[in-house]
């Protein structure tokens, strides 16, 4: 069984805090586990994600969306696919939907003749998630929260600089995502809830979908 469970959704979301919460969780019950994030985990995005984030420089959009997908096959082939085979649970900060998200919808490359759904596919190298948490959160929370993170010191990227209309893109690209899934691959988590309540809903829905018992 493929263990890949990815976590999507705004800046600001709370996916983050709920991965570890998670893990943390996974661990108690004796399970692998393997914790991960895009872009950047491996020596190779470590440099793209500078690239793409630091806001050195500005890359076109079409730039950006080959800098994301290039980072996620190094990735999927370095560390997912590897982790995948030896067993572990795999839980990635982000994958393709925010690749839909960002750089489809909110960039409006989505909008051009090429299907570029197909790389997304091609960068995947083979590799869907199992089931896909979606923290929806409104904007306004996301970017409240994002600004208290900000006072307390921790450095915004480049994207996180963006403006609302555009986080109301990605937000309402990831809310499509949902309402299209067919498969039911993802899962939506209110994510306007408290934190321990967000983690119920979480664990909640993983005791239902691989049958844990805890
Ligand atoms: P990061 O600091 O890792 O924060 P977050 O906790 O929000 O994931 O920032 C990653 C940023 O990159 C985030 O703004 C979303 C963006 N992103 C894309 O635009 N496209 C992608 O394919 C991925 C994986 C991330």
């Amino acid at each position: 069984m493929n263990k890949l469970i990815t976590f999507e959704g705004v800046d600001g979301c709370g996916k983050s805090t709920q991965l570890k919460r998670v893990s943390d969780w996974l661990r108690d019950l004796g399970h692998d586990v393997i914790t991960t994030f895009e872009p950047g985990d491996t020596p190779l995005g470590k440099e793209i994600r500078s690239l793409l984030l630091a806001g050195d420089f500005v890359p076109v959009p079409e730039t950006e969306l080959l800098l994301f997908l290039a980072d996620r096959a190094q990735h999927v082939r370095e560390v997912i696919q590897p982790a995948l085979a030896s067993g572990a649970w795999v839980l990635c900060d982000r994958y393709s939907d925010s690749t839909l998200a960002y750089q489809l919808a909110a960039r409006k490359l989505g909008d051009s003749a090429a299907n570029l759904k197909e790389m997304l596919v091609f960068a995947e190298c083979g590799v869907r998630p199992a089931l896909t948490l979606w923290f929806d959160v409104p904007v306004d929370e996301a970017m409240r929260r994002m600004m208290k993170r900000a006072e307390a010191g921790e450095k915004a990227t480049r994207l996180d600089d963006e403006a609302e209309s555009f986080h109301e893109r990605v937000s309402f690209a990831f809310k499509q995502q949902f309402d299209d899934n067919a498969s039911g691959r993802i899962a939506r988590m209110d994510a306007a809830q408290g934190m321990d309540d967000v983690e119920k809903q979480v664990r909640d829905v993983l005791k239902q979908r691989f049958g844990l018992s805890a």
